[in-house]
């Protein structure tokens, strides 16, 4: 008999739609947040790059998941007990075992964090003039392939662009376009179709069990491998539970099943997955683990560490089985409907529905006197720190790379990324998170471009420095200062 569900969610009387937290904080990192003249400092001596600031000068950082998501304290015991065996440790087999009960695949291969999959995938498939279909990429996903000598088509649906939208499944792949670069590329140039769960470039958005169920049948036509980027699974699992036609009583271990098992490969990053270090591949064809495992000591490590440290593979066992416990996979995308639906009623463009990993505010709209050529997403970015001390992260054209000709590639969408890391800030942070940015839109007339001076050729946006087009920041500070006195 099935047991009945502790899961779901808390309804107040009030009829507020507040998320309410099934989890205690045990220990606390303390934060500060600095002046404002110290923050227009600081962006400055980062070259207005989110990425090169230093934690001490921000308050809430929102830069990313990565890594930052709350460990459970099961998690952090269970690294105790962690066998740092070079070779042959039992800390693996558990990773293995608990890799077999949340996917269903038997061969995993270990690696050092998500890029790092994608680096030992991409070598053992991708070759000169490989086309991958995707729903959307990811930066380093796409780098990787790149590199190999393939490329990504994107092939989205329509939805996918609207900014506003109520359609529950942006992170579909479009069937008809994708048959259609089938037959343009021919299948055997297609060395696998690659789907993203909860596509991150796109606002954390899902695809739907039927749009995969779909891709099964034309790439079962068409002898092609289907490829999936777990990294954000759990969330996708949580809103096909949520959205999708039937699957509302089922359980989010029987969803990622049904899931895994429409999947040749499936790669993840640990960071974002689990709550941990790491990444990992895994799958149940033999000959598919045997094409790749032997890049693991050349590149990794041996094959039962993966270049991270033991301890972390204890940490990811655990954190992937807590991935199907509702009350912590809820948790950031129940965060971020709230924060995107409080926005949306000030009448700030956000991304909707909210979906995983973060709030995504639509910096085109949001400023839009700034034109793509002049990083709309990452002044937006400079222009949030300084006003809040917040980090968020460039999602934007300043996060492409230039075209074999040296130009820019206007992105589909100029977003700031607001990171909802797992269980790690408290509602009345949200709040103020919220009540700064509705200072900024009514101030966003003051906010300016940026230009690169400082360019690396390939994943500009984590080391490339900028620098503002006029003295916009002193003028956005100075306006601060005189609407909040001498309040921080
Ligand atoms: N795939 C997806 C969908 C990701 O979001 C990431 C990382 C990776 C692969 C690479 O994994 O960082 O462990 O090497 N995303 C982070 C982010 C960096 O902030 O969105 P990694």
């Amino acid at each position: 008999m099935e047991k009945i569900s502790t899961k779901g969610t808390v309804r107040f009387f009030n009829g507020k739609d507040i998320p309410l937290e099934m989890h205690k904080v045990k220990v606390v990192q303390s934060i500060s947040l600095v002046p404002v003249e110290r923050r227009l400092e600081a962006i400055r001596e980062a070259g207005f790059n989110s990425f090169l600031l230093k934690t001490n000068d921000i308050f809430l950082d929102m830069l990313t998941d990565s890594g930052t998501n709350a460990q459970s304290d099961t998690q952090v015991s269970k690294m105790f007990i962690a066998d740092e065996s070079y070779a042959g440790s039992q800390s693996f087999t558990r990773f293995q075992e608990s890799v077999l009960e949340v996917f269903g695949k038997k061969f995993v291969i270990p690696a050092h964090q998500g890029r790092a999959a994608e680096h030992l995938l991409s070598k053992t498939f991708v070759k000169e003039g490989s086309v991958i279909p995707t729903n959307y990429h990811f930066t380093t996903s796409m780098a990787h392939v790149q590199l190999c000598g393939g490329n990504f088509l994107e092939i989205f649906t329509d939805e996918a662009m609207k900014v506003k939208s109520s359609f529950p499944f942006k992170g579909n792949m479009d069937i008809a376009k994708l048959e259609k670069a089938i037959a343009d590329y021919g299948s055997e140039n297609i060395p696998y179709i690659r789907m993203e769960a909860s596509t991150n470039l796109i606002g954390g958005q899902p695809f739907s069990m039927e749009n995969l169920k779909e891709i099964r049948k034309v790439a079962d036509r068409h002898g092609i491998k289907i490829v999936l980027d777990a990294s954000l699974v759990g969330e996708n699992v949580y809103m096909i539970k949520q959205r999708e036609k039937g699957y509302k009583d089922a359980s989010l271990a029987s969803i990622l099943l049904e899931m895994s098992s429409l999947c040749d490969i499936i790669y993840f990053s640990g960071r974002k997955v689990s709550s941990s270090r790491g990444g990992a591949i895994c799958t149940n064809s033999k000959e598919i683990y045997d094409n790749i495992k032997f890049l693991v000591p050349v590149y990794e490590g041996f094959l039962t560490y993966g270049g991270i440290p033991i301890k972390e593979l204890e940490s990811m066992a655990e954190g992937l089985r807590e991935t199907l416990d509702e009350h912590v996979v809820n948790q950031s995308p129940r965060y971020i409907s709230y924060m995107a639906n409080e926005l949306d009623k000030l009448g700030i463009p956000v991304i909707l529905p909210g979906g995983a990993l973060g709030c995504h505010v639509d910096a085109g709209q949001f400023l839009s006197h700034i034109p793509q050529k002049d990083y709309p997403a990452g002044a937006l970015i400079a222009a949030y720190y300084i006003v809040s001390g917040v980090r968020g992260m460039e999602r934007g054209t300043m996060s492409n790379s230039r075209d074999m000709d040296g130009n820019d590639v206007p992105a589909d969408l100029e977003l700031m990324r607001l990171a909802v890391p797992r269980r790690v800030y408290t509602l009345s942070q949200i709040e103020y998170v919220i009540d700064r940015l509705n200072w900024l839109y009514h101030n966003r007339e003051l906010v300016g471009g940026l230009r690169f001076i400082e360019e690396p050729p390939l994943l500009r946006f984590f080391i490339g420095r900028l620098e503002p087009l006029s003295d916009w920041p002193q003028k956005l500070a100075a306006k601060y200062r005189s609407d909040f006195g001498d309040s921080l």
